[in-house]
This record gives C-alpha cells, structure tokens and sequence, in this order.
C-alpha cells in the first residue's frame, strides 16, 4: 500500500504496527498535505471555524521528579522556584473569566506542597466562583484517591502525558521512579473517575524512532482520550539534554493531523511549543488539525520562571495581549476563537 492508501485506511480504522512504521519512514510532503487535508475536513467537520481557548495558569515551578528533558527538573540548580498562592490563582481566574475564558488548566510540576487537602480547596474555590466553566488539572502523578478527591471536588479534565508509550524510550526520558506502566495506570484511573482525560508526547524527543511513534499513536486508539497534547521537543540548556535537536516542525503537523484523522473529534491543540520553533507554528498546527488554543493566564511576573523549555513564547504579554494576539494570529487563517467551555463532543 502507497503512504495515501494508509491515510485513507486510517479514517475508518486503526493501521497495524507495520503500516504505522512505514508510513512515518515513507511519507513525502506530498503526503503531508493530503493528510493535512482530510485533518482539516474532519476538524471542521466536528468543530467548524471555531477554536476552542484554554487559560493556562502554571501555579508552581517546584517539581518532585527529574524527567531528562525538562527545565524544572529537581536537579536544575539554576530553575527559579514558586509557588501561587490560592488568592493569587483565583485571581488569575478573575482576569481570565472577564477576557472570556471557560475553561482554566491549573499547570505545575509534581509539587508535594499542594497535598490533596490544598488542591481541594483551590479547586473547590475556582468551581463555586465559576460554576460555568470547565477546571482542568495538569499536576501529574498522583495516587487514585487523591484523583478521586479531585474530582469529587469539582474538577472536570485532566492533562497527563504519556511522553512515550515505548518502555524503553520512556526510561530515556526519566530517571526512576517514574515508570510507563504507572503513567498508564494513571491514565486509565482517571478515565474511570470521569475526568475528560489527555495523554500526549513530545515529537523528536531523544530516542524517540518510527516505531516508539508507532507505538504513540497506537496507545493513542486504545486509551481514547477525550484530549491529546503534542508539540516538538525543544532543549533546555540546564538539562543533560541541552545539546539534543530540537523536535521537527512538519513531523509535529504530520502528527497532528494523523491524530485528528484517526481520533476524529478529540481536544487537539496547537502548542506553545509549537509556537516556539517557528512564528506561525500555532497557525499551522490548526491548519493541520488542531482545535484549541491555550494561552498563558499566568502572573507575568511569574513566567519566565516557569521554563521547560528555552526561548518560551509569551512569557512577556500580559494575557488580555496573549488572548488578542491569539485571536488575531487564528482570525488570519479564517478561525475564530470562542469563549465556550469546549467539552469533547458527548
Ligand atoms: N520541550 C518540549 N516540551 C516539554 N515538556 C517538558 N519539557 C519539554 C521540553 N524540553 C512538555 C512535556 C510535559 C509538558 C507539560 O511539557 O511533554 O508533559
Ligand atoms: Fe501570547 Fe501571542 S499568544 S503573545
């Protein structure tokens, strides 16, 4: 079969391990903009013009874990470490609810200061002010109990990568403990407690070949998530990984689109990361199927300090610039941002 035929294959039904593998070897950009094409039909399809937004509020920069790739890794002497106060996060909210956000991502490293107990109370705050919109958390691995209390207090989505669905792969990213059978295992709790749930990889992490994408995108059909971040790999200087090429902008839209083709009405969005290796890398990445946007809701004063990654975008807008500039940048290709809380299609 030709590279099209299995784009084709893919909009009915999952490919086998094989036909994943040589169509990530053999595509041509040719191939890329067929795929780009249906990506395009389906989103709009399902979504029409419009692009849902997401108000990213990174509340803690601490991390318990020391993942290879990461800036705020514990090893990273050199991160700048803190911490929102609970007034300080809902005063995000505030901001954020007056420029029309619906949803709220609350974002941090795996930081033991916000025991279960504090993440209650915070989440319990934001859903009583703002019972209209949608909370989702991207606060990592946590016990299944302290999932459940979560949701039990209110909250709606939540974002956890599983960086790589290839064990092998997944120890290159990550020191022990971490382990991809525990990731998977948190997946597979919060799915069951409900939440509107979101795995995810880097594109061009160091290790990272046909076959462990391969094997991505095949995790990918057999969890279903309602949501799916990807977005390429960009080096951190304070990190063993600084000196490792940065992930590829058209493998990331090729991505992007296969995964719209294949999961059809999931919560895609175009990446910070995106944005960050090239100037309209959010612009294509919806041309190539993506349907969120989620600009940075958090303290200005707060977001360099919160770096991943070097040469973050937005780190210097206040976030009434970043929504404008946001709804500008899709405006031009014909989108339209909607203050909506966006949940996957029931
Ligand atoms: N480059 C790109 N993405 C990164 N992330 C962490 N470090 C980097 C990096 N150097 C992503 C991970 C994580 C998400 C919050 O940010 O995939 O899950
Ligand atoms: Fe933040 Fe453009 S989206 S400044």
């Amino acid at each position: 079969m030709s590279c099209k035929e299995w784009i084709d294959k893919l909009e009915v039904q999952p490919l086998e391990r094989e036909e994943y593998i040589r169509l990530l070897s053999e595509y041509t950009e040719e191939d890329r903009l067929y795929a780009q094409e249906k990506a395009r039909k389906i989103g709009d399809h399902y979504f029409g013009k419009q692009i849902f937004v997401r108000g990213l509020i990174e509340f803690t920069s601490y991390c318990k874990n020391d993942c290879y790739y990461c800036g705020l890794r514990r090893s990273n002497q050199k991160a700048e470490r803190y911490r929102l106060t609970e007034e300080e996060i809902l005063d995000c909210c505030r901001e954020g609810y007056a420029l029309g956000f619906r949803t709220f991502v609350l974002q941090g490293g795996e930081d033991p200061y916000f025991t279960t107990d504090r993440m209650v109370s915070i989440i319990r705050q934001i859903k009583d002010a703002y019972p209209d919109c949608a909370l989702t958390l991207s606060i990592g691995e946590r016990s299944r109990a302290d999932y459940a209390a979560f949701r039990q207090a209110g909250a709606d989505r939540y974002l956890l990568r599983h960086e790589t669905a290839n064990a092998a792969h997944y120890r290159i990213l990550h020191p022990e403990p971490l382990s991809l059978s525990n990731r998977i295992a948190c997946l597979e709790s919060l799915k069951e407690l409900g939440f509107q749930t979101g795995c995810g990889f880097m594109v061009g992490s160091p290790g990272q070949t046909v076959e462990t994408l391969a094997e991505d995108l095949l995790l990918i059909r057999r969890l279903n998530p309602q949501m799916v971040g990807i977005g390429p790999f960009i080096p951190h200087g304070d990190t063993p990984f600084h000196d490792q090429p940065t992930g590829g902008l058209e493998l990331t839209l090729f991505l992007l689109s296969l995964i719209r083709i294949q999961q059809k009405q999931v919560l895609l969005p175009a990446t910070t990361a995106l944005g960050t290796i090239d100037p309209k890398g959010r612009e294509l990445g919806i041309l190539a199927g993506a349907n969120v946007v989620m600009p940075n809701l958090s303290p200005v004063m707060v977001r360099k300090k919160y770096s991943l990654y070097d040469n973050k975008i937005c780190t210097g807008e206040e976030s009434a610039q970043c929504r404008s500039c946001l709804q500008k940048r899709m405006e031009s290709i014909g989108y339209t941002l909607v203050t909506a809380r966006g949940d996957y299609p029931a």
